[in-house]
């Protein structure tokens, strides 16, 4: 007799249940096995599992460590630093309210509350019939379209509580993620059949647009012309940057574009019945250089949405548009556009040059960092053209997290060609075979565009192997971020490319020497990238005749907030705050006077109108505790509170922080609480010191800016506007 008792076998590692069906486990599994040979192959593997289940279930963190050769704890690390990831099943649709500034000079803050009572739940939650989850972002990239709300994917503007409660009825009962949410689902570029030429009709497929309803203008000119037996080109282009008449429409005659805007679906019909498809129109008058051009004035004969050429436009006379010379001119998906709109001709040129010569040229422009430090390029390219190592890298930083800024998201939409050739060019320059653009999550209709452009310089074989028979190589590739305003930060950004969470690293070593995967990096903000094409093309002489100082060139500015003529305004250095407010803004949209204005993003200073005169220039603004930044200008009115504003500042920097170093990460919860007992009058003297005092722990003790320059806006609200700090009856 056997004696031994039986053999009780146990498993190696303990797992428990895991509560993903079936479907689930095959969605997590199936992400893995297409993705995880990718370097950093983690946050695309995270984006792929919520696209397909909606959210990060709590169960695929076990099943994704293990096929990642990872621990536990740094899939969930990743999975919980992001805001974009979603930790619990999310309802049918996921509605985005904007809080960031742009959108509360416009009435974002009515808006958020009206929001959570009409839907009865606070943010990170779900309605109780599971048709809604409300999320709060921090900027939609729609500043001067705002108060901005993201359904699923599409952006919608001018969300006035009433508004909202007309675009969230329909939800109700839609089922999730329905095909009019994604970033291609209005009609495209369409030509009408058997007609010898059709007429040439402009409408942009700009998310700001969008957001306004362009597909829906676009959808109804097709539909009109089809009825009406009128032959028609449909193009899809990028936005003008005249944002308060999107969606503008422009007819071809001629070969003269003239202009419509705003057109609502409603307009299109009168506008053919008044014969806009055959120039009937006239143009009317306006100023030369006076305000812009105001649709409906009056002052146009024959319709009142007739703005006259597009070219004369006073908003864009003025301009110096050179970065953004194509944008909403020619098609964004046609590489044959672009090359006809003199596209590919700096590479062209650099093709012939010696890499060196090519970084000569770059820095004799004088171009610098468009991003917000704006350190020289050429220099930064000169150090990792000298710098051992292989691969080299080239990665676009294309994560736009300022509030008030919309400009690398227009440029992208609207000529992404020029961006693909300007990353092309610099890794000829520096000997670096690959690119990445890390493209925040927010920009769906950026990265359709992006990804339709690579595909189109692939296939014209600009990109891969060979170059245009050069014997260079240069892929690109869009990977995307996932709602962390520090991965803007450099070195937090190439962490999370290499699929961590975004903590900012120390310096040095600079990403020049050791960068992406530990290798030489140049890292560039879009624009920066975007501005080198016209150089290698033009000349260093002929880039750095525009600008003022040691700030060379142009900057795309971008207006927002409470203005009255909201847009893109690319003008060389030099001209001063004033002059843009007024002669482009056109003043505030309320019609109250303007009372400060944040220039440069969420850590750039609150500027009152003493120092409205300030030249547009990176040290003029340096000189008054400021900072140009990326170029985000944001409004305020006079019935802004700036006690409020400083409380956000602080509050920001308590969401966003990464947490690495003790100022930035506790600092600015303190703060809020110090600000909180300061408005409410609570000892406010010593409120106010210990205020200070932080503030200057921040400057002095943070290791990266989002922690050092938080003090900006701070102190300037205070500064300049202490009144809003003493404690008052509020209604
Ligand atoms: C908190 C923080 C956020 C930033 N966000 C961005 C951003 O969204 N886009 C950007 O290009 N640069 C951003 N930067 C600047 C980058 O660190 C870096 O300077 C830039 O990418 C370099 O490119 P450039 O020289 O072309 O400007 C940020 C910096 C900090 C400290
Ligand atoms: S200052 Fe803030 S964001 Fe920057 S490294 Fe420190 S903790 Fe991170
Ligand atoms: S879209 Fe709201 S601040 Fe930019």
């Amino acid at each position: 007799m056997n004696t031994a008792s039986p053999r009780r076998v146990f498993p190696l590692k303990l797992e428990p249940a895991s509560s993903l069906s079936t479907a689930e486990r095959a969605a997590v599994l199936s992400a893995c096995a297409r993705l995880k040979e990718l370097p950093g192959a983690l946050l695309p593997i995270l984006h792929a599992v919520q696209e397909a289940l909606r959210f990060v279930p709590k169960d695929a963190v076990p099943l994704i460590a293990k096929e990642l050769n990872l621990s536990i704890a740094e899939v969930h690390g990743v999975v919980s630093f992001y805001h974009y990831f979603l930790q619990e099943r999310p309802g049918r649709h996921v509605v985005h309210v904007c809080r960031a500034e742009a959108c509360q000079a416009l009435g974002s803050v009515a808006l958020e509350a009206h929001a959570k009572a009409a839907l009865g739940i606070d943010y990170h939650a779900t309605t109780r019939d599971g048709a809604i989850t409300l999320e709060p972002v921090y900027c939609l990239g729609n500043c001067a379209l705002g108060p901005s709300v993201m359904i699923d994917e599409q952006l919608q503007g001018h969300v006035t509580p009433q508004r909202f409660d007309a675009l969230i009825a329909p939800l109700r009962t839609t089922p999730a993620s329905v095909d009019s949410t994604s970033p291609n689902a209005g009609p495209g570029n369409a030509a009408a059949a058997g007609v010898a030429t059709p007429i040439k009709i402009y409408v942009p497929r700009d998310a700001a647009a969008l957001g306004l309803g362009a597909d829906e203008t676009a959808r109804a000119i097709v539909d009109q012309a089809a009825l009406r037996g009128i032959g028609i080109e449909l193009i899809r282009n990028g936005s003008r940057g005249m944002l308060w008449l999107e969606p503008l429409v422009e007819v071809e005659v001629a070969g003269i574009r003239r202009a419509f805007g705003p057109v609502s679906a409603a307009d299109v019909a009168s506008l053919f019945d008044a014969g806009f498809t055959g120039s009937a129109l006239s143009d009317g008058t306006r100023g030369a250089t006076g305000p812009p051009v105001v649709a409906g004035s009056g002052e146009h004969s024959g319709h009142a949405l007739s703005l006259g050429p597009t070219a004369e436009i006073p908003y864009l006379k003025r301009q110096d548009r050179l970065t953004f010379a194509r944008v909403g001119i020619t098609d964004p998906r046609s590489i044959d556009d672009y090359v006809a709109h003199e596209g590919y001709r700096g590479l062209t040129a650099a093709l012939s040059m010696a890499p060196a010569d090519i970084v000569a040229t770059v820095t004799a422009s004088g171009l610098r960092g468009r991003g917000g430090a704006a350190f020289p390029a050429g220099i930064k390219w000169k150090t990792v053209l000298g710098a051992p190592g292989h691969p080299k890298y080239i990665v676009c930083n294309a994560d736009e997290g300022d509030s008030g800024t919309f400009s690398d998201r227009m440029l992208m939409e609207g000529d992404p060609f020029v961006l693909i050739e300007g990353m092309t060019i610099a890794g000829v320059a520096t000997g670096a075979t690959r690119g990445f653009i890390y493209l925040r999550w927010e920009y769906p209709q950026a990265k359709a565009a992006l990804e339709a452009a690579i595909s189109a310089a692939y296939a014209a074989g600009a990109l891969g192997e060979n170059i245009r028979d050069s014997g260079k190589t240069f892929d690109l590739e869009v990977r995307m971020g996932a709602g962390a305003y520090i991965c803007g930060e450099e070195t937090s950004l190439l962490e999370s490319l290499e699929g961590k969470r975004g903590q900012v690293r120390f310096k040095p070593p600079l990403p020049a020497l050791k960068g992406l995967f530990g290798k030489p990096t140049v890292i560039n903000n879009v624009i920066t990238f975007a501005s080198v094409p016209i150089i290698l093309d033009k000349g260093a002489d002929f880039y750095q005749h525009f600008g003022m100082g040691r700030s060379r060139g142009t900057l795309p500015m971008q207006l927002a907030g409470n203005v009255k003529y909201g847009g893109l305004v690319e003008i060389a250095f030099g001209m001063t705050l004033r002059e843009i407010l007024e002669d482009f803004g056109g003043g505030s949209l309320s019609g109250r006077p303007l009372r400060a204005v944040q220039v440069g993003g969420p850590l750039g200073a609150y500027l009152p109108q003493s120092q409205f005169d300030t030249p547009l220039d990176y040290e003029a603004f340096a000189a008054i505790r400021g900072m140009l930044g990326h170029g985000g200008i944001v409004a305020f009115d006079d019935s802004v509170d700036m006690a409020a504003q400083a409380r956000y500042a602080m509050e920001f920097c308590a969401v966003e922080s990464c947490g690495k170093c003790t100022p930035c990460r506790i600092g600015s919860t303190r703060g809020v609480e110090v600000i909180d007992r300061l408005i409410a009058g609570e000892h406010a003297a010593q409120q106010e010191i210990l205020l200070r005092d932080l503030c200057e722990t921040l400057t002095y003790g943070s290791l990266c800016a989002l922690g050092g320059l938080t003090p900006y806006p701070v102190l300037s609200a205070l500064n300049h506007f202490p009144e809003d700090f003493v404690p008052r009856q509020k209604d």
